[in-house]
């Protein structure tokens, strides 16, 4: 019947980029200036219902049971927009998303948020799409959304138009058993969006350097993981991560991300591996939480270290996880 609701739920995972994302060359599309790489967290994730309904006069969401009204709310009708495009849709819909990790811990839920929101709305209509226009779709809503569609090891490519644009895996989640331990430094909402952010960084001398350098770290950094090589993966991810980093604080005007903080667990992640041989080193997205990435026998002794740094730092961890999937289809 043309006024049953129809809904289905999925579930997709944050993801932590290697390689990072940082840059458009088309805001509307979303087509990145260089193709990044990443790992999706399998214990940081986002559940998302959607309903679509015929007697719906406007979208609805809800984060964590509380009604949203605010940017998240344009954001998400936003997107919908986009998917009533590619649907041939009137629809208006309610959509119902919960994190399992905290918010406000700074750590980014966009990209699980708009990878489950696209796979829960497609299904929910019973469209079964490719994994690659899945992809394509969720970098509409939020360019890392692309990679937490595909499984495990994950490259998006730059791509050169909206078709050629998308996220697949290159190396299954049991490839490599890396963790995520992150280092919660601030709880703060951040300042400055990624959105935002985004559209300052040609403004840096350095981004033109930094892009006509990103293919080779993509390289290096896929033949470290494909050959499990950590010294090798190491010295590339803390290398792009502080390349991205001197972006923002070149730009106009500046993105200064890192706190006191995040800097003296950069210093000491790098002298526990050179000095103290673990197998960890750090990246930080656009705030001031540090990722460290460690070989899973050397996370409890990352975790011990940082405790000892600050024992008020609230520590999250995480293991590499799957793609975007259904729970439930109803429709
Ligand atoms: C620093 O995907 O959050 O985490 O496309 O505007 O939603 P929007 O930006 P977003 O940017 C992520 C930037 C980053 C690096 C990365 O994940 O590659």
């Amino acid at each position: 019947m043309a006024d049953d609701p129809r809904s289905a739920t999925a579930r997709a995972h944050s993801n932590i980029a290697f390689v990072k994302y940082w840059g458009n060359r088309d805001y509307r599309l979303r087509l990145p200036v260089s193709s990044s790489i990443s790992m999706n967290l399998a214990d940081l994730h986002t559940t998302t219902t959607v309903a679509w309904d015929d007697n719906q006069e406007q979208d609805t969401l809800t984060i964590n049971g509380a009604t949203a009204a605010d940017s998240a709310l344009e954001r998400v009708r936003n997107h919908l927009d986009v998917l009533r495009a590619r649907f041939q849709s009137r629809r208006h819909a309610r959509v119902c998303s919960t994190n399992n990790f905290p918010m406000g811990t700074g750590i980014a839920s966009s990209a699980s948020a708009f990878a489950a929101l696209t796979m829960a709305a497609s299904a929910a209509l019973g469209l079964k799409l490719s994994e690659r226009e899945l992809s394509i779709l969720a970098r509409m809503g939020s360019g890392s959304a692309a990679r937490s569609i595909p499984s495990g090891y994950v490259e998006w490519h730059a791509g050169d138009s909206h078709e050629t644009s998308f996220a697949e895996t290159f190396a299954p989640s049991e490839h490599w058993k890396l963790i995520d331990v992150i280092a919660i430094v601030s709880r703060a909402h951040k300042r400055t969006s990624s959105s935002a952010g985004h559209e300052t960084a040609g403004t840096s001398v350095l981004q033109p350097a930094r892009i006509s350098s990103a293919a080779e770290r993509l390289r290096a950094m896929k033949s470290a993981i494909m050959r499990r090589d950590f010294e090798q993966f190491a010295d590339v991810v803390e290398e792009d991560s502080n390349l991205m980093h001197a972006v923002m604080m070149t730009s106009d005007p500046p993105l200064l991300y890192w706190e006191p903080l995040s800097f003296a667990i950069m210093k000491a992640v790098r002298h526990w591996r050179t000095v103290e041989n673990l197998q960890v080193c750090y990246t930080l997205d656009a705030g001031p939480n540090v990722h460290c990435i460690c070989a899973a026998n050397d996370a409890e002794a990352v975790v011990a270290r940082l405790r000892t740094l600050s024992s008020e730092l609230d520590i999250l961890r995480s293991s590499v996880g799957c793609g975007a999937y259904i729970l439930t289809p109803e429709g």
